[in-house]
């Protein structure tokens, strides 16, 4: 077989078989294919996409080219939370804690964000101390220790996907549903997980826009999780407005210690709720959801939760006494008030801005290697369906530097949309897909 014969195959719009999919990863992980026959291959599958068989098979590939990481000597159900990436979205940090306090072994290897998006990783290196480069040896020690434990991904894991990733990124295949869902399962699978649970974005602020789209790239996921025997639900949730009030990274891990005292936001609550109780019943710790959820609920009024994330900040090299005092977390120099324009309600508050408001302050990046400024970013006092008066406060920018002030101002007040009257305000769950 050469590459050629693969590629023919998948651009005449015919199926790959098991063997074509190995011979593809094998060759982009050892080099036998050359980068400009894997980046035909990834187009055709671009163009002309995967059925259930082929995206399982290439995902096992994918799984396969790396580790799996094995923690059957820790004798709890191992569940893992994934999200597809949003404006806000510190739900790892409340979530882990509460499902390790409640019994579950949560091996979470996460990312970093990019573009307006933001990434667990930075928030928790926001932490004076907290190292997010642990080795495989140190993860399953805090892992065994904690019951929740949060790395970067390493070299071990999945290499392929590392080597695809990248030529996607430059030969624009990346919005692929068969290419997404083996790339993000292939990295979960390696976690040795019973269950997961997969938090998949809609909206403005997330990488599918439109829902058609994003419960078949949700769909796609389940089918891989249930083909490789993990209890895998993913849940439809709108990210066309930030999540919770803060976004930049020590706003939000300042929100997430919030949430887990039991006063934060209504929104980031609610969903932490939801899918800490999804855990629990794909782990096999609860029977049925009400049940998970009144656990978790009494958890975030009893602290376990956060002492949970006091003991994983200890363990990981941070100052715990953060989980006491966020005033400990790095702060930005200046912090301004952006007036409305406007009288009436919020009627609109586009994710995707405010993302990229708060990467342009330094909150984030927009190449993998520029560096981040953990202080800054901003708290929405404002968000959908709140009334608004003239001159009334309707977001903080804590920021450093004056000329990214002023433009990240502009953009967020762009980000506002106004009505007269109250808008319909959704939920944020629009489907479970199980
Ligand atoms: N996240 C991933 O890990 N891979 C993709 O392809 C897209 C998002």
């Amino acid at each position: 077989m050469r590459p050629q014969d693969v590629i023919r195959r998948k651009r005449d719009r015919g199926e790959l078989s098991d063997d074509d999919i190995a011979f593809f990863v094998r060759g982009v992980t050892t080099g036998e294919w050359a980068d400009y026959q894997a980046a035909a291959l990834l187009m055709a599958i671009f163009l002309n996409g995967m059925n259930e068989r082929e995206r399982l098979a290439l995902t096992e590939q994918m799984l396969k080219s790396g580790r799996t990481l094995d923690f059957s000597h820790i004798p709890k159900p191992k569940v893992d939370k994934h999200s597809t990436g949003g404006v806000g979205d510190k739900t790892s940090l409340v979530l882990a804690p509460l499902a390790a306090a409640l019994g579950l072994c949560v091996p979470m290897i996460s990312g970093r964000g990019l573009g307006h998006t933001g990434g667990t990783l930075d928030k928790l290196e926001a932490i004076p101390g907290y190292r997010v480069r642990l080795s495989l040896a140190e993860f399953g020690a805090v892992l065994e220790r904690v019951g929740f434990a949060m790395i970067g991904q390493t070299e071990e894991i999945a290499p392929a996907d590392r080597r695809l990733y990248a030529l996607r990124d430059v030969t624009a295949t990346v919005e692929s549903i068969p290419l997404i869902a083996a790339s993000i399962m292939s990295k979960k699978l390696a976690e040795g997980l019973d269950g997961l649970v997969l938090d998949v974005k809609v909206g403005s602020g997330a990488f599918m826009k439109r829902p058609r789209e994003a419960r078949a790239l949700a769909r796609a996921l389940v089918e891989i999780g249930r083909g490789a025997a993990v209890r895998t639900v993913a849940l439809l949730t709108y990210m066309d407005q930030p999540l919770g009030r803060a976004v930049g990274n020590a706003l939000e891990v300042a929100e997430a210690i919030e949430t887990l005292r039991g006063r934060g936001p209504k929104d980031l609550t609610y969903l932490c709720v939801e899918l800490t109780a999804h855990m629990l019943v794909v782990g096999g710790i609860h029977d049925t959801l009400d049940h998970a959820r009144q656990q978790v609920r009494a958890c975030l009024q009893t602290g376990a939760g956060l002492q949970k994330l006091r003991q994983s900040v200890e363990a990981q090299g941070g100052d715990p006494a953060v989980v006491d005092d966020p005033g400990l977390l790095p702060q930005a120099q200046h912090v301004a008030e952006l007036p409305s324009e406007e009288a009436g309600y919020v009627a609109a508050l586009d994710a995707e801005r405010v993302g990229v408001a708060s990467m342009i302050l330094g909150a984030g990046r927009v190449r993998v290697e520029d560096a981040i400024d953990p202080s800054v970013g901003i708290v929405l006092d404002k968000k959908v369906g709140d009334r608004v008066a003239r001159g009334e406060t309707l977001a903080r920018i804590h920021y450093n530097d004056e000329r990214r002030f002023m433009q990240a101002r502009d953009l967020l007040r762009s980000a506002y949309g106004f009505s007269r009257t109250k808008p319909r305000r959704k939920g944020i769950i629009a489907e479970v897909i199980a």
